[in-house]
């Protein structure tokens, strides 16, 4: 028996420390496009989740680590996630329109999907949780599918938790983690105001100091998950801390 913790996008930014700082022995597992670094001791399992012909794989690995590790306990964070392309919709490339679409709203719900029914009638402590972010419920002009694809999973979550309280048990949440200092806010930082017309706000956090560093809000995330996030939730770990 070992526990299990597979996380979507942990090559980089939050998902990698998330992965880094599992609060308990597991075998860790990234799901992305590129891997985690050589040394972290971190699996990976290469898939492209804005391709929905690689989501069938990715079930299929997520019962086959289920089944294999005899798990009792276990997470599965999706933490992939992407602005590109930053701009108005009717004007960005209509290609990498539909991959945001497919990654930040489609991906997340068939995952979590297959990951719920790759527990069916195991017993244990398992939890899903979605990353999510203030852009669910804040009007940022230049993020429409962003926004939108985090509004998505955090209506997934409650829906779903809602029918984890009648049967399945699995505690299913989304966390907003706060404005992090990861290459998500890099990009932002290098959109033309014309596509992103907030800009300025982000160059005076990140000037000011005040992107949270991801290994902090890793923390507060695990401590969340392991203090017990009621099911169908939708938080912002930082209104927690
Ligand atoms: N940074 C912030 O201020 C902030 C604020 C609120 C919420 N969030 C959320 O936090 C999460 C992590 O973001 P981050 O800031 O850590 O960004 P990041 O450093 O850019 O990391 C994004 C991760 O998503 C993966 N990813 C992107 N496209 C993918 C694809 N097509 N298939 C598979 N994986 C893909 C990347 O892996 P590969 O490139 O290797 O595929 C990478 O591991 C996201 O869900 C984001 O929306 C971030």
């Amino acid at each position: 028996m070992t526990d299990l913790v597979a996380i979507t996008g942990a090559s980089s930014g939050l998902g990698l420390a998330l992965a880094r700082s599992v609060p308990f022995p597991a075998h860790v597992v990234d799901i992305s496009r590129s891997g985690p670094p050589e040394d972290s001791g971190i699996a990976h399992f290469p898939a492209d989740l804005s391709d929905p012909g690689d989501w069938g794989g990715v079930g299929d690995e997520l019962h086959r680590l289920i089944v294999e590790n005899d798990a009792r306990r276990s997470v599965l964070i999706h933490a992939a996630g992407t602005l590109t392309p930053i701009g108005f919709a009717g004007e960005v490339d209509s290609i990498a329109y539909t991959s945001n679409v497919l990654l930040n709203s489609a991906a997340g719900q068939v995952l979590g999907h297959r990951f719920l029914a790759a527990l069916a009638g195991r017993v244990g402590s398992h939890d899903l949780v979605m990353i999510s972010s203030g852009a669910a419920s804040s009007v940022y002009a230049g993020w429409s599918s962003y926004g939108a694809g985090k509004a998505a999973l955090d209506q997934w979550v409650r829906n779903v938790g809602a029918e984890q309280k009648e049967r399945g048990g699995v505690r299913i949440s989304a966390v907003a983690p706060g404005v992090l200092a990861t290459a998500m806010q890099t990009e932002i930082r290098s959109a033309a105001t014309r596509d992103f017309p907030e800009i300025d706000r982000f160059h005076d956090l990140h000037e000011h100091g005040d992107l949270i560093d991801p290994d902090v809000a890793a923390r507060q995330i695990w401590a969340a998950i392991e203090g017990g996030i009621e099911t169908g939730s939708v938080i912002d770990i930082r209104r927690l801390s």
